[in-house]
């Protein structure tokens, strides 16, 4: 039988304990994935424990008041703190959201184990390197591609031509469902993945867009595109709710339609 274990370097070890200050009223614990580039050592999950009772409610809240107050070493990036930038995204008690929206009161019992995404390399502690990620998102074009003269004013859509986006606009490309999904894992080099995949939807199907052909003509690909095997992964973890597979099915679609 195939065995499967991370070369020793980096496996994960037992870390730090950061214990509660004297008198802490509501303690929980918080095990965080450590690792830093520069010190040669393996990763390492640190526990700390956080006084729920002087803490905001959500994960990210606890991760700044560590590093305020206990750790200023932890790295993670953050910005909007409202689900809108899509930089704290992470794996929290076992599933990949965004640490600003993922209330501690909703993690399972016990300690709240926190990873980076998963199957990225990881630049220091919770911070995934995306720069193939965003690679992958800036090889589908994602901008209004036209041909015509462009009118006066703006390019009109009709509201019912608008609503086609719902669904799709809303992605704030934090990579969580690419980073849960398994064929992503294994074939992420060529495989666009399920966000980009959703945001090439997003412009295939937007009524302005005058380059469809070659939209559909550039995810013609064993790889690209055709790596979905409907796993759906990506649609139980997305934080907005939203449904990657479904666009994937959609295109996949479009495909087999103009064949026709
Ligand atoms: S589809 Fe959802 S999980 Fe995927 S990048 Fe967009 S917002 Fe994030
Ligand atoms: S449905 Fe497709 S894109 Fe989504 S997790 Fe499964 S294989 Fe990946
Ligand atoms: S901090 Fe912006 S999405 Fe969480």
């Amino acid at each position: 039988m195939a065995e499967f274990k991370l070369p020793k370097n980096s496996r994960v070890q037992p870390g730090k304990r950061f214990p509660a200050t004297p008198g802490a009223k509501a303690v929980r614990e918080f095990r965080v994935y450590r690792w830093n580039p520069d010190d040669g050592a393996n990763p390492r999950l640190d526990t700390y424990e956080v006084d729920l009772a002087s803490c905001g409610p959500m994960v990210l809240d606890a991760l700044i008041k560590i590093k305020n107050e206990i750790d200023p070493t932890l790295t993670f990036r953050r910005s909007c703190r409202e689900g809108i930038c899509g930089s704290c995204a992470m794996n929290i008690d076992g599933t990949n959201t965004l640490a600003c929206t993922k209330a501690i009161e909703d993690c399972g019992k016990g300690d709240v184990e926190i990873y980076p995404l998963p199957h990225m390399p990881v630049v220091k502690d919770l911070v995934p390197d995306l720069t193939h990620f965003y690679a992958q998102y800036a090889s589908i074009k994602p901008w209004l591609r036209t041909q015509s003269a462009a009118p006066p004013k703006e390019r009109l859509q009709s509201k019912a031509d608008r609503a086609h986006l719902d669904g799709l606009y809303e992605c704030i490309l934090c990579a969580c469902c690419s980073t849960s999904c398994p064929s992503y894992w294994w074939n992420g080099d060529r495989y666009l993945g399920p966000a980009i995949l959703l945001q090439a939807y997003r412009w295939i199907i937007d009524s302005r867009d005058e380059d469809t052909g070659a939209r559909l003509d550039d995810l013609e690909d064993p790889f690209k595109l055709y790596r979905c095997h409907t796993i759906m992964n990506c649609a139980r973890t997305c934080p907005k709710g939203l449904n990657p597979a479904k666009a994937i099915a959609e295109i996949k679609k479009m495909m087999v339609e103009r064949r026709a």
